[in-house]
């Protein structure tokens, strides 16, 4: 089996990538500094696994590009795709692209991976896996200003874009039906990670209360699930809340905001706006 992996130099991401190693996954890992990706490397090969690195910084529409062409070159196969790497920024950080870096990194980075590396996808069936968070429930989305990060808000500006990333969870699952690729998304618990890490009294509360928050093992499991559990084959468009399925509520079933996210999603990304949900057939 081959898994990528992305943001997988800790958290989450590590600990997904280490337990598909040990079940005898060949695992990519993609990571954005070159330093910590060797050393992430080299620990997960430790025992003689087959782990890959490709550096990439999924923050700007150029870094993914490139990300996606690395991985093209390194995966000419790949039975699951996992988007793990998020940020839950505690200030404004425009991009060089003019975005705010949150939405880049949750939102449009799955969304052009997932376009980049669709003939992949599509020629080995892959599970595409989205890691996202239950607290979409509280996200807000305005088209014309969260791109841009106008409404920045250091609580909820994670929310809308993890909002974001997952009203494109039907519309690739409706994309990909008839073929053997699948998409499902998962909230992984609440887990004891440097997310949303900050400095002041916010970062110091937050680290008090990290303290009871599970380990990123248990955190893992239900995204290795996704990636290779035979049980869930053939499953698709599905919201995990850890093991179990459910469905969308508030505004995560926008359909019109969904829509448009995406098209402005292919222009963000400089796709072409032919593309459109439905695959070329
Ligand atoms: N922890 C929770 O309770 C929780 C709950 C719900 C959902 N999640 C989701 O779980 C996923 C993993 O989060 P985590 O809790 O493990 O957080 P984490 O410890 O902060 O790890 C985030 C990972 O994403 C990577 N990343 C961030 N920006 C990147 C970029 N521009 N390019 C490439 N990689 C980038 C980080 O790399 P660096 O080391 O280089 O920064 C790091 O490896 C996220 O999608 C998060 O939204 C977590």
């Amino acid at each position: 089996m081959t898994v990528v992996v992305t943001g997988a130099n800790r958290g989450i991401g590590y600990a997904v990538a280490a337990q598909l190693v040990n079940a005898g996954a060949a695992v990519t890992v993609v990571v954005r500094d070159p330093t910590q990706g060797e050393r992430t490397r080299s620990a997960l090969a430790g025992g003689g696994n087959q782990v890959s690195l490709v550096v990439g910084d999924l923050s700007t529409v150029d870094g993914i590009r490139s990300a996606a062409e690395a991985v093209r070159e390194a995966c000419p196969h790949i039975d699951a795709l996992v988007h793990n790497a998020g940020i839950w920024p505690s200030r404004r950080l425009l991009t060089d692209d003019g975005l705010e870096q949150s939405f880049v990194t949750n939102h449009l980075a799955p969304f052009l991976l997932n376009h980049a590396l669709e003939p992949v996808l599509l020629a080995s069936g892959s599970r595409v896996v989205q890691v996202s968070a239950g607290l979409y429930v509280k996200g807000r989305v305005d088209i014309d200003r969260t791109p841009h990060g106008l409404d920045f808000h250091p609580l909820w500006t994670y929310a809308d874009t993890k909002l974001c990333n997952l009203l494109m969870l039907p519309r690739f699952a409706e994309r990909w039906a008839g073929t053997p690729v699948t998409i499902n998304a998962v909230h992984p618990g609440v887990i004891r990670t440097g997310l949303g890490d900050r400095r002041g009294p916010l970062g110091a509360v937050l680290r008090l209360v990290k303290r009871r928050f599970d380990d990123a093992a248990l955190g893992a499991r239900p995204v290795v699930r996704l990636a290779r559990d035979p049980e869930l084959a053939g499953r698709s468009g599905e919201y995990y809340h850890v093991d179990t399925p459910q469905p969308l509520t508030g505004p995560a079933t926008q359909a019109d905001l969904g829509e448009a996210l995406w098209t402005q999603a292919l222009s963000l990304t400089g796709l072409a706006p032919t593309t459109g949900a439905r695959l070329p057939r």
